[in-house]
């Protein structure tokens, strides 16, 4: 593991840790010598992947977290700041993916999208704010989705809790002058969004796209690896990163 100097080395929050894009931006940012706070509901792979970080030189420490209850949400921080005396980022990343066409009218599955990839962030965001403007510095990141981007049939409300991320970041951004905000948009990245929920066929589809020729995780938690690394002046709003091939 690289040991930048203390100055560099920040306190991390990461939701949605325990696999897929949030797992790799763990070991990115810890690799870069941050300290990372891992959450998710999975706690055994929490802790595992805390465990690999530590033995690898990194730090790294863990907890629950369900991102659709504010109090979990704001616990998760809490404890976070009451360990480590300060939140330098926060990565919203957490996110479920169930795709079906709006007739087939799965909404629970609707309601589940706008909890965790909507309601998720903004308790996020509320959880870490007011310590971050308090202390006059932070950076909310938040990981939206080339489905932020453009609509496609089978993933009108999965779209539709992105580009509301996207909206509500720029939002938050423009109201900012202390607080830096970036969204990082994803195409087809390897992870396990495609292995929960949603229309069967529809998710085999989906499935086999990823399959096919989506990018490695790692290729997105590069990207905020980079954004979290300019310095605190500069604020890297959008970055898009997704397969060469995907049209
Ligand atoms: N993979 C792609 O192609 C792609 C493309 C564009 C955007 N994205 C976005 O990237 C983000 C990460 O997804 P991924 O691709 O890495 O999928 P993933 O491997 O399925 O990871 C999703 C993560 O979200 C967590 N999560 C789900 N519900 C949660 C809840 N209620 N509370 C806390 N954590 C919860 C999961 O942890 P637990 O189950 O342990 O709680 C898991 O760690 C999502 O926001 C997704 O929309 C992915």
């Amino acid at each position: 593991m690289s040991s930048p100097s203390t100055a560099d080395s920040k306190i991390v929050l990461i939701t949605g840790a325990s696999s897929g894009i949030g797992e790799a931006t763990a070991r990115r940012l810890a690799a870069d010598g941050h300290h990372v706070v891992l959450g998710a509901r999975r706690v055994d792979r929490l802790e595992a992947l805390a465990g690999e970080i530590r033995t690898a030189g990194g730090r790294a420490d863990h907890g629950e977290l369900d991102v659709t209850s504010l109090d979990s949400v704001r616990a998760f921080a809490e404890t976070a700041h009451e360990r480590h005396g300060r939140i330098d980022v926060l990565v919203n990343n957490a996110g479920v993916m169930p795709l079906s066409t709006i007739d087939a009218l799965r909404v629970d599955e609707w309601n589940q999208m706008i909890d965790v990839n909507l309601r998720g962030t903004l308790y996020g965001i509320a959880a870490v704010l007011p310590h971050m403007r308090a202390r006059g510095a932070g950076h909310i990141v938040n990981v939206a989705s080339t489905s932020a981007h453009r609509v496609d049939p089978t993933a009108a409300v999965y779209c539709a809790t992105k580009y509301a991320v996207r909206a509500l970041s720029e939002g938050l951004r423009q109201e900012s002058r202390d607080i830096r905000v970036t969204v990082v948009s994803p195409g087809f990245t390897r992870s396990e969004l495609t292995d929960h929920g949603g229309d069967p066929e529809t998710q085999a589809v989906a499935r086999a796209a990823m399959e096919q020729f989506a990018i490695p995780a790692s290729a997105v938690a590069d990207a905020i690896g980079y954004a979290i690394g300019r310095p605190g002046d500069v604020d890297v709003n959008e970055l898009v990163v997704r397969p060469t091939a995907q049209g």
